[in-house]
């Protein structure tokens, strides 16, 4: 195949040796036919081109829905607000966030997973996206495969509180409360497969404990029956807790990080109360439906990655002890990296705990 016919088609050499190999091998007399395919190629590759290059420049030219899988007021959704607010401004165009409730976050991702892949459609979740497939035995997506990765955001740290009145001083009366009152004491969470609702799984198993455990919406419907002491106990993100511990409207029991958190000082880990290797941080990505234009990726991903380092953002989610995550997890790569480890992690410990949400 001749070199310049191949730079003047556009139809890389490879694909024009497959069509003459295809067309000699059966004997196809009339060239004429090769020719008018190659002239369709070279038409319709052009047109792809032209109309992916029209995407690019144009893109956004709509608002674009950013959906969240939990209740209004919570840890997703307050952070995803503060963060499509800065990306509106540097895209142009209004990043709307929109809350799809239910079932741990999974009809939300199941959302995502079905929308039309046209770039106008992003989703931000956490650690469910790992868990959901071990939890949920007929999960009508697949999270590994049926989305594109945009970017990690940020890394937040849990704190275990209880409603104001809560007998117990400490954690270690708390302890002591909850295995001498197995199922009267009550713990709110946000679902199965939310991480409010395997915090108390790990927390219910590490002491040995039983106790009957409330779904809410979200944490924040969750966090008004503890304030309004319908509850006794909640494991909630710090990007929520941290107000209500602050005005002492809540009892703080512990951090559930390996170390003490920066804002946060002088309150002890749970691993430190007696619980030694208890952890749970909380992680969150970004993803668009499989088949999103990479253009649109791209641009929606630095926009995200801008608004993160925006002092005004940035400083309101670490003054609420989130972390945001290094440069090197703020990319497509880094999703996809930690999502396929956390799914391998997370996968087995469920299934051998009979953990199932269906
Ligand atoms: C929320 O946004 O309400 C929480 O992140 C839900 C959860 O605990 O997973």
């Amino acid at each position: 195949i001749p070199k310049a016919f191949c730079q003047s088609s556009g139809i890389p050499a490879s694909q024009l040796k497959n069509f003459a190999t295809v067309a000699l091998s059966k004997k196809v007399s009339d060239m004429s036919n090769i020719f008018k395919f190659v002239r369709a190629s070279v038409v319709a590759t052009i047109a792809v081109s032209a109309l992916g290059a029209a995407f690019a420049q144009g893109y956004p030219t709509k608002p674009i829905v950013l959906v969240v899988p939990f209740a209004a007021g919570g840890p997703t959704d307050v952070p995803a607000r503060l963060i499509a607010n800065s990306m509106s401004k540097t895209l142009g165009q209004p990043v709307v966030v929109e809350n799809k409730l239910g079932a741990g976050g999974t009809i939300a991702a199941n959302y995502v997973a079905k929308a039309a892949p046209d770039g106008y459609t992003f989703l931000i979740h956490h650690n469910g996206m790992g868990t959901a497939p071990a939890l949920y035995r007929k999960l009508p997506y697949n999270p590994l495969t049926d989305f594109e990765y945009v970017s990690q955001v940020m890394d937040v740290p849990m704190t275990l509180i209880a409603r104001k009145d809560m007998p117990a001083k400490d954690f270690k009366e708390l302890a002591a409360y909850m295995k001498a009152n197995g199922d009267k004491v009550n713990i709110a969470h946000a679902g199965l497969g939310a991480v409010s609702h395997l915090c108390s799984v790990l927390l219910r198993q590490a002491l040995g404990a039983d106790a009957t455990t409330i779904p809410y919406s979200g944490t924040a419907p969750a966090m008004n029956a503890l304030l309004g002491g319908q509850v006794d106990l909640l494991c909630d993100q710090t990007t929520s807790t941290t107000p209500h511990i602050k005005a002492g409207a809540v009892k703080l029991y512990g951090v559930t990080t390996t170390s003490r958190i920066k804002t946060m000082p002088d309150t002890p880990t749970l691993a430190e109360q007696g619980l030694p290797g208890f952890q749970m941080v909380v992680w969150h990505g970004v993803y668009a439906p499989k088949g999103t234009p990479k253009i649109a990726i791209e641009k929606f991903g630095q926009a995200l990655r801008a608004a993160l380092k925006d002092p005004a953002v940035a400083g309101k989610l670490t003054d609420a002890g989130a972390m945001i995550v290094s440069d090197d997890k703020l990319t497509p790569a880094g999703l996809q990296t930690w999502l396929e480890k956390e799914t391998l992690r997370y996968g087995p410990v469920i299934k051998s705990a009979g953990q199932f949400a269906d």
